[in-house]
């Protein structure tokens, strides 16, 4: 239910190792068929009395051992509160969100079903792209003791790597997900961004190696061992340097520039390599120009 990028991959998946995709479900019709014709399956009406029928095994099409509710989280809890009629004993509902653990399926246990929360930790622009990327994924699991074991085989069947998340941590878990995915990217427009401003083209094969580089330090040493810079080393002029700059010729990045080099001073204090003072100092720049 939810014929997006992620539902529509993992039941592909599911199909590809010998399941059979027994119906397909989402907001709109369109994509609902789309998703059909991919996964040889029916489209199924939710609001139709076939829907109700299924329950007690006399809809058509209408059976299914598990359910799999691909809608974005918003919706989690409204289609979980819509297929409870499907989901009695001996069928698992299961949702990938990263922040959210079990409470949104509560009308899926209270029917009688099963509930599990599985996050892929990946970023997914397109079904082609999940297809390609989700198996060798890490997800996170969480599940009640009793389905625990069942719902690391469903992720191994995907090809995915199954790690166990604690309801109340999820959104931790997802935090850090965010910031390594989004985050990254944000960082990588802000600085593509400087180079643009500089007239520099194309400028992401510019960052490319350095990129790379950078990402095999981290995968090496570790990203506290792997922090440089500036702002790391209290280079307090080249900093300035850079602001007077930025300030001068693009000026709607200051904040960006300021913001991501707090960040990385932040993180040299976690890592135990900026003294209190040079902080201090470097941040007070930072400050200036973020007020500006
Ligand atoms: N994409 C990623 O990179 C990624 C990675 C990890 C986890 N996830 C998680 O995977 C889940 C799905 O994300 P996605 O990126 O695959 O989303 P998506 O491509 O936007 O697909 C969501 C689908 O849900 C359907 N939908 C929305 N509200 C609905 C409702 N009330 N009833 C039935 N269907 C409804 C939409 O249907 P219509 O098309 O019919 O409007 C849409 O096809 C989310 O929980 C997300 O957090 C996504």
């Amino acid at each position: 239910v939810g014929a997006g990028r992620v539902g529509t991959a993992v039941a592909e998946l599911l199909r590809r190792r010998g399941h059979t995709v027994a119906w397909v479900a989402s907001r709109t019709e369109s994509s609902a068929r789309r998703a059909a014709a991919t996964l040889a399956a029916p489209v199924a009406d939710l609001d139709s009395p076939d829907a109700g029928k299924a329950r007690r095994g006399r809809g058509p099409h209408m059976g299914a051992d598990v359910i799999l509710i691909g809608a974005g989280d918003d919706a989690i809890a409204e289609v979980a509160a819509r297929i409870a009629p499907l989901a009695g004993p001996g069928t698992v509902v299961c949702h990938f969100a990263g922040a959210l653990g079990l409470e949104p399926l509560e009308p899926v246990v209270s029917a009688g079903g099963g509930a599990c929360a599985l996050h892929p930790v990946q970023s997914c622009p397109s079904v082609a792209a999940a297809l390609e990327r989700l198996p060798g994924s890490v997800w996170g699991v969480t599940a009640p003791p009793h389905l625990a074991a069942w719902a690391h085989e469903l992720v191994a069947e995907v090809g995915g790597t199954p790690v166990d998340v604690a309801g109340p941590v999820r959104p931790l878990w997802h935090a850090a997900a965010v910031t390594a995915s989004n985050g990254l990217v944000a960082l990588l427009h802000t600085a593509e961004s400087l180079l643009h401003a500089a007239g520099i083209e194309p400028a992401l094969q510019v960052l490319a190696p350095l990129v790379e580089g950078t990402l095999a330090n981290v995968w090496g040493r570790g990203p506290a061992e792997a922090l440089t810079g500036p702002a790391v080393r209290g280079e307090a002029a080249t900093i300035e340097r850079h602001l007077e700059v930025i300030g001068a010729t693009a000026p709607d990045l200051a904040e960006p520039y300021a913001a991501a080099a707090a960040l990385i001073l932040a993180a040299g204090r976690r890592a135990g390599k900026v003294e209190g003072r040079t902080e201090a100092s470097v941040l007070a720049l930072l400050n200036d120009a973020r007020d500006t």
